[in-house]
Order: C-alpha cells, then structure tokens, then sequence
C-alpha cells in the first residue's frame, strides 16, 4: 500500500469498526499476554478453533488473541464479546464443554466464572467485577478489544488520527499548548513534564534530532510497559510520531530489553506494518514530514534504564550514567538533542491530542494529570496491570481492586518505585497517588511496580534485597 491519507484512515475505520465494536459475530476475545501465554492460553486457542471447526459453527465465530487482560492471576482469560462474558483460569479439558454450553446451549457455563470472594456472587460480566469497575482505562483502552497485531483494529479505535491531526492540522507550537495543558508529567519516574521537556528540544536548531521510547522497565516487579508494547504496540508508535514531528526529529529508537520476546515481536510488527501504510518513512501522510523508527534490544542491565547510560548503550558503549547537564534535549544521542520519553508517557500522547489537553486535566489532582498504570503483585489477590486515575487512594487500589491481602493476613506495607523508591506503610493506605504525596511518605511513584507485602515481610531483608 502507498501511503494513506486522512481519507484512506477513515475508510479503514469505518471498513473495520464492526470488528471492534463486536456487531457482527460472536468474537472469543482470549488474553495473549506474557502472563496468560504462560499458563497456556496458546494451546488454548488452538483447541477452541478445532472445537469450533469439529461442531461447523466457525462462520459465526472469530476467535481472537488480545494483548494483556490485566487480570493476570486469573489467567487464561477468554471474554466473550458483545455479551462481555469473563471466564477464568481456563485448561484444556474445560473447552469441549465451554464451546458447548456458551457457543451452542447459549448458556453461561458457571463453574468457569468469576465469584465474588465476599458475597460469593457470581459476576458474569467483565465490567461487573471489582478488579475492571474500579479503573479508568486509557492507556489501556484497547485491551481485550483489538487484535495487537492488526493496524486496522488500531486504526478502528481511532489510532494514527491523533498522528494526523499532528501533522495536518496542528503547527509544533499547538502540539506543546495542548501538551502543557494536559499536564502530562513523565511516566518513568521521575514526573517531569512533558511539555517542557519537549519545549526544551524543540528550541534546539540541530538539523538532526531524535526520539526515544524508554522500554527498558528494569523495576523488580514491573511489567507495565511490557504490557503496553504488547497490547497496544501502535500507540507508542503514535506517541512517538507526535514528539518527533513536534521537535522535528527524523528518526527514533524503541530501546527495549531482550528478556521481553513478546513485546519485541509485536513491535517490529507494528513498525513494519506503519512502514507498509506510509505511517513511517518520508513524506508522511503527504505532510512533508518523514520520520522512521528502530529497535534497540538492550541486555536486561538495570542501569541501563537511566537515560544518559541508555543513549551511551544505543550508541555502542557502555551503559554508563553521564553527569547532566547538559541535558538529553541539547545533547543526548550522539551529541544531538534529543527527546527521551517512557512507553507509558508516549502511549499517553495520541488521546492528549485527540481529546485536547484540558478534557485530559479533568482526571486527576493539582499537579498530577491523567491516569496511573500500576503493575499489582505480592501479597495480594488481584494479581495484574491496573490502571486508575491520579489521586486514587493505596487502599482502593490494594483492596477494592487488588480484592486486598489473602489467607486472612493483615496488610503490612506496599513496595513503590522500585530500587529508588521506598515502602508506605499501613498507617499510610489512605494516601492518594500523587507524585509530591507519595515523595512527602518516603517513596516515589516511580514508574509503577507496586508490591504489597503482609505481616510476614521483614522489612530489613526487603532493604537488604534491594539493597543487593
Ligand atoms: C537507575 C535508573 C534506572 C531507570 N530505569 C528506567 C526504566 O527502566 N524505564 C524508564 O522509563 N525510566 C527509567 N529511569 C528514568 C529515566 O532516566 C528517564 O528519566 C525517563 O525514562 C524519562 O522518561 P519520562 O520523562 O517519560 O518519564 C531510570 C532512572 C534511573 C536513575
């Protein structure tokens, strides 16, 4: 295909929207994360469609494998759509009698749904269960709806029109109002703002600039960003579009670890269809602007998460921290400005810019915007990727969400921020999340590995593992 236009971009929404919108077949929507790959759900899949195939009913069924539910302690997942259906914790043996009592008796098959743990209710519905009706998707709003390897199930949920806006309509200076705006601070760690940040390296005259998506996620405990690379691939690819036509830079790097397959594969395959779709490359979308993108695979060095030892790694030495400034925006890769952003950060972009920066501030508190992406683990019931608005309290995300701590055990306190964070107690459960509340109680927010520990945990062996 030559390059699409805004017209061919609408064309494919409309051509493909019955398939996101779920109006036209029956669709088995089953999770394809790392997680729930890893308790089997590819074999799962395939034993769905021969059962599928065996009874002749494949003309009204599509089975499809989503990125990351979110829900991973339950996993595998399949969630029938339009219907909204969550099944759990799936094995090969349950499918014969899943394709029949939901495919052809049309009857929820019980015993393979969620109860709830306190009323002992069983939710039928996705949307029903604590775990999702607590959270606020964004980032993560195409999960367990678009197939991650398809660019016209992106592009049906609005994908690459943001792009478009970007390069059409907008000029770099209404990129970075509406950037400032939305208050969108760096997801990474740090809560830098992006608006400046990008403000920095737009002034810079360098004819060659760059931009990098910081997908190193090194943070015990951490798999947001594996997560969003896998489900949501195009999304940062967008992001990153925006930045690069904003500061002008004509080529960036996806600097990933080695140890995320999944999220490596699924990302040169967006990279490769955007190229097919002239969504990369020269002259995009007829604006003029070019911009192109590579991988980097990094080699799992936990240092190598600092941006200055990153950039050093990109360009052929040793992941070393440098001294700043200056900084990456006057002189980053190879001496040029460039703009380093986190994948959450950049997949935050293409809704700041569709919807405009103020409908973005409206979530949130004073001075931290949007939503928060968590990856929930330890102790505690609801493992999995949860994303809630900013100001949230601890205790809504461990317990309403996290359905609290198991086995009857009293909390204890909840690991922030990875290496450079800390631990809030439970004196502390009621604080929001919040970049300034959470450094006020001793942490950060970092970039959002959140371990919950019960009254088992000795605190002086947790410093001393991450002091190790
Ligand atoms: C030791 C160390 C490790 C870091 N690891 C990561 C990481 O894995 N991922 C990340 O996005 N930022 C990491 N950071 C922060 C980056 O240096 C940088 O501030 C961030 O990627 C900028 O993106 P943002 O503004 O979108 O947050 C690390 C910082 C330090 C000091």
């Amino acid at each position: 295909m030559s390059g699409v236009s805004l017209q061919d971009l609408r064309n494919i929404k409309e051509a493909t929207r019955h398939r996101v919108e779920f109006t036209r077949r029956t669709c088995l929507m089953l999770c394809g994360g790392t997680g729930c790959r890893s308790t089997g759900s590819l074999e799962i899949k395939e034993a769905l469609q021969e059962e599928i195939n065996s009874r002749g009913i494949q003309d009204s069924v599509d089975v499809v494998e989503t990125g990351c539910n979110g829900f991973c302690a339950r996993g595998p997942i399949l969630v029938v759509q339009p219907q909204d259906i969550f099944y759990q914790n799936l094995t090969l043996q349950d499918i014969p009698e899943l394709v029949q009592e939901q495919l052809v008796n049309n009857n929820p098959l019980l015993r393979l749904q969620y109860k709830d743990p306190v009323s002992k209710q069983i939710l039928p519905r996705q949307q029903d269960i604590p775990f999702f009706a607590h959270q606020l998707p964004w980032v993560l709003r195409n999960k367990g709806i678009i197939d991650p390897e398809s660019i016209d199930q992106y592009i049906a949920r609005d994908g690459y029109f943001a792009a478009a806006m970007a390069l059409l309509e907008l000029t770099p200076e209404d990129i970075l109002q509406q950037m400032q705006k939305s208050g969108l601070r760096g997801r990474g760690g740090a809560g830098f703002p992006v608006h400046l940040k990008w403000k920095f390296a737009f002034k810079e005259t360098s004819e060659v600039k760059y931009v990098i998506c910081n997908a190193d996620e090194g943070d015990p405990g951490a798999f947001m960003d594996r997560s969003i690379l896998e489900a949501n691939p195009h999304s940062v690819l967008e992001g990153m579009l925006i930045a690069a036509r904003t500061i002008n830079a004509g080529k960036g790097f996806i600097y990933c670890r080695t140890e995320y397959p999944l999220a490596l594969e699924r990302v040169q395959m967006a990279i490769d269809r955007a190229r097919e779709y002239g969504l990369l490359g020269s002259d995009i979308m007829g604006s003029g602007f070019g911009f192109d993108l590579e991988i980097y695979q990094g080699a799992g060095a936990f240092v190598c998460g600092e941006e200055t030892a990153l950039m050093r790694s990109i360009e052929g030495g040793r992941g070393m921290p440098r001294p700043r400034p200056p900084f990456p925006t006057q002189k980053g890769l190879w001496d040029r400005p460039t703009v380093l952003n986190n994948v959450e950060t950049l997949a935050n972009v293409p809704l700041i810019i569709l919807e405009g920066g103020d409908w973005y501030a409206g979530v949130g508190t004073e001075n931290s915007k949007g939503t928060k992406v968590f990856a929930l683990s330890g102790d505690v019931r609801n493992i999995g990727l949860v994303e809630v608005p900013m100001g949230t309290s601890l205790r809504s995300i461990i317990f309403d969400i996290g359905g609290g701590i198991p086995g009857k055990r009293d909390f204890k306190a909840v690991q922030l921020g990875g290496p450079s964070g800390g631990c809030v107690p439970a004196e502390q459960l009621d604080l929001p999340v919040d970049y300034e509340a959470i450094s006020r109680a001793g942490a950060i927010m970092g970039s959002g590995g959140m371990i919950v520990m019960d009254q088992r945990t000795c605190m002086v062996d947790m410093a001393r593992f991450f002091m190790e």
